[in-house]
């Protein structure tokens, strides 16, 4: 495996490998690999002849900077995991390589991403565009892989690719999750145990919801009122929002089907979570 720091570099193995006869898969990610950004990873390997993987904790994402600081990082252990995988290229800029002196430009990411996460965390959705547009620059990728986990994201690069017309197909991936059903997030590992069992809640929220509407009911108010009950009913979880939206605008709706989304970000301690599902889905 390969290990390119700047977009330099990026640009030379990529004009290396011409353009016959090949397929890049792209996964950008911030470290701290598990079990989520394995399975894009997987997929990615799969799908195309080469694959890049990036680690980089972008700076212009965070709107706190404790969470920024406090981002865990396990360089060797993710490089060990990417061999194992077959991955090509792993691509780990520096901060000063992605922002050089200077760097005065942000892409905007326009109303989606004022919504829910984007409400909650103003400015996050322009750090990530920027970021990944700038990814997508260096990697050139055919395919680019992200998780369902973060459905705003994944939407919020979706109109950036459409809108900004760049030569890439953004793939989706369901979201993989613990054996309580927790979401699996680089983040979990700073929540104690006891954190940790008690955001089982958000998974039980989710099918507690989705149970509801199956059985007939359809307002999404009603199921947003049942949602907050369930949390609730965990001292430990403060919660920020549920809400049921369109995945593709993240507007919310007041009568769901199947294609809807149940959002929830909640926060355990100090660190916040977030999990989504369709309606259509059982967690
Ligand atoms: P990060 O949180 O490291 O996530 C990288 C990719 O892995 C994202 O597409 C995310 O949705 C996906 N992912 C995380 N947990 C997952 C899970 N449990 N199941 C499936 N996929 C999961 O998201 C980012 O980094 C950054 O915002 C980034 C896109 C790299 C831009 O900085």
């Amino acid at each position: 495996m390969l290990t390119l720091t700047s977009p330099e570099e990026m640009f030379q193995w990529r004009k290396t490998l011409g353009d016959k006869g090949i397929s890049i898969g792209f996964v950008p990610t911030m470290g701290f690999l598990h079990e989520g950004h394995e399975s894009l990873i997987r997929k990615s390997t799969q799908e195309n002849t080469h694959s890049v993987v990036s680690i980089f904790v972008n700076p212009t994402q965070f709107t706190n900077s404790e969470d920024f600081e406090k981002y865990p990082q396990d360089k060797d252990g993710d490089s060990s995991l990417l061999r194992a995988l077959n991955v090509d290229v792993l691509y780990s800029p520096s901060p000063s390589a992605v922002y050089p002196e200077g760097f005065n430009t942000s892409i905007s990411a326009g109303h989606i991403a004022t919504k829910l996460e984007g409400k909650s965390r103003p400015g996050h959705f322009d750090g990530v565009a920027t970021v990944v547009v700038k990814l997508l620059n260096a990697v050139n990728p055919h395919n680019a892989y992200f998780g369902k986990k973060d459905r705003q994201q994944l939407a919020v690069i979706q109109q950036v690719v459409r809108d900004l017309n760049l030569p890439v197909n953004i793939i989706g991936q369901d979201t993989v999750r613990d054996h309580d059903g927790v979401a699996l997030s680089s983040r979990n590992s700073r929540l104690t145990d006891t954190e940790r069992q008690a955001a089982a809640v958000l998974p039980q929220t989710l099918r507690a919801m989705i149970t509801a509407f199956h059985a007939g009911v359809t307002s999404s108010a009603q199921l947003v009122t049942l949602g907050l009950q369930v949390l609730a009913s965990e001292p430990l979880c403060n919660v920020d929002y549920v809400a049921i939206v369109n995945p593709n605008t993240m507007e919310e709706v007041e009568s769901p089907t199947n294609a809807s989304v149940i959002c929830i970000a909640a926060t355990f301690g100090s660190i916040r979570l977030i999990d989504n599902t369709e309606m259509s889905n059982l967690v």
